[in-house]
């Protein structure tokens, strides 16, 4: 199969072209990724040689392009994971978002239409829903409730793939995760950055109360359910696909301080006093949960338990402090100052 995955630079994306390239011997990727300020080679490093794997530097929401690849290359399936994904980014500014993750994803689809792609899937997220109270979950035919731009901008990008499927009849599934953690994570998301900071004696910015609550998947677990939906997902279906792990952001923060305190021989109790709490994000959803029934069908279930991905998590940034030096130069330095300047924790 030859499968074109879109920003497969990025942190899920190049986890998951890792997967691929490792467990489906018969699948060829072309990765396809823009190399925005999120997106980064050296993630691939590994791979960049592997005879099944290609890299093509671009834009989705480029139609001349798409139209172009798509043309050469005859894909059989499509895994997008190209977007902006980081829910304060989309507080600073929406453009961005709204170019990439709906008018790119239409650009995308079109291509597939015309191409005649045999599956698109559609990597979205738990965000789309909006916000739970302290009990239920989500599932799959859950009202769409975004509340914020790039919870908007991915849910207005799931109803074009339905109507893609609705009106031409392409062959589209959705996969809606929970947040994701692991290697490759760029530190503008909670745990990579409180796990730096904490190595560093920074403080450790948590919004509100902390007591906001997030259902963890580590990545892998969620690279194998997406290979699995694009081969056995039904047309036109949804996947909400979680980890099982809920976490309020406060219990998040201690740990990741535990468990580096233990691996770094420092004592929990300093890095722990690094904890500040700062003002809180607006419109910050409370509570993200999901019912996972429809994918458990598929025969997944997430393997990587918390306290495991954790450890896995931190050994990988305790190693890989020059990966860490390079992301964080340059736009790093200025985005943080923006989001934690007015806060008071720079
Ligand atoms: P990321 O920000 O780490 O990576 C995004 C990648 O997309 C980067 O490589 C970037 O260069 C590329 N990109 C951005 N705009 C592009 C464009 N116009 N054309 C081509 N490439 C472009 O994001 P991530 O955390 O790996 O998320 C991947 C996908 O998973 C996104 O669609 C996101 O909405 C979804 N998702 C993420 C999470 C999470 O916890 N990280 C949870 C659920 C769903
Ligand atoms: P994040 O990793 O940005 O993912 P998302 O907003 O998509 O869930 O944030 C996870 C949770 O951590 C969320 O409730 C916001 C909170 N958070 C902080 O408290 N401080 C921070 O510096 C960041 C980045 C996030």
């Amino acid at each position: 199969m030859k499968l074109l995955v879109t920003g497969g630079a990025g942190f899920i994306g190049s986890n998951f072209v890792r997967y691929v390239l490792g467990e489906r011997p018969d699948w060829e990727v072309v990765n396809l990724d823009k190399l925005t300020y999120a997106g980064n080679l050296e993630n691939l490093k590994d791979v960049e040689d592997h005879p099944r794997y290609r890299f093509v530097r671009g834009d989705i929401a480029d139609r001349e392009l798409m139209d172009h690849l798509f043309s050469e290359e005859s894909f059989d399936a499509v895994a997008n994971f190209a977007a902006e994904s980081h829910v304060d980014r989309s507080i600073l500014d929406p453009t961005p978002f709204l170019r990439t993750n709906v008018q790119g994803t239409q650009v995308l689809l079109e291509a597939a239409r015309k191409y005649k792609v045999g599956r698109f899937l559609q990597v979205s997220t738990d965000e789309v829903y909006g916000s739970l109270g302290e009990t239920g979950r989500f599932t799959e035919e859950s009202p769409l409730l975004p509340n914020s731009p790039y919870a908007a901008s991915k849910a207005a990008a799931d109803l074009l793939c339905r109507a893609y499927h609705r009106t031409y009849g392409l062959p589209v599934v959705i996969t809606r995760s929970s947040n994701n953690y692991g290697p490759y994570q760029l530190p503008e998301k909670l745990i990579p950055l409180m796990t730096l900071n904490a190595l560093e004696g920074k403080p450790l910015p948590v919004y509100g109360k902390g007591e906001n609550i997030r259902d963890w998947l580590y990545v892998e677990d969620n690279c194998r359910a997406i290979a699995l939906v694009l081969q056995r997902g039904k047309d036109g279906e949804v996947y909400n696909i979680g980890g099982g792990q809920e976490l309020r952001n406060i219990d998040v923060v201690e740990r990741i301080c535990e468990l580096l305190a233990c691996r770094i021989g420092r004592d929990e109790g300093e890095l722990k006093a690094l904890i500040t709490f700062v003002e809180d994000r607006p419109g910050h959803d409370f509570r993200y949960a999901l019912s996972c029934d429809k994918v458990r069908r598929l025969d997944w279930s997430p393997e990587v338990s918390f306290d495991l991905g954790l450890e896995r998590t931190i050994d990988w940034y305790l190693k890989n402090w020059e990966w860490v030096g390079r992301v964080r130069s340059g736009e790093y330095k200025e985005y943080y100052e923006r989001i934690y300047g007015p806060r008071g924790v720079t």
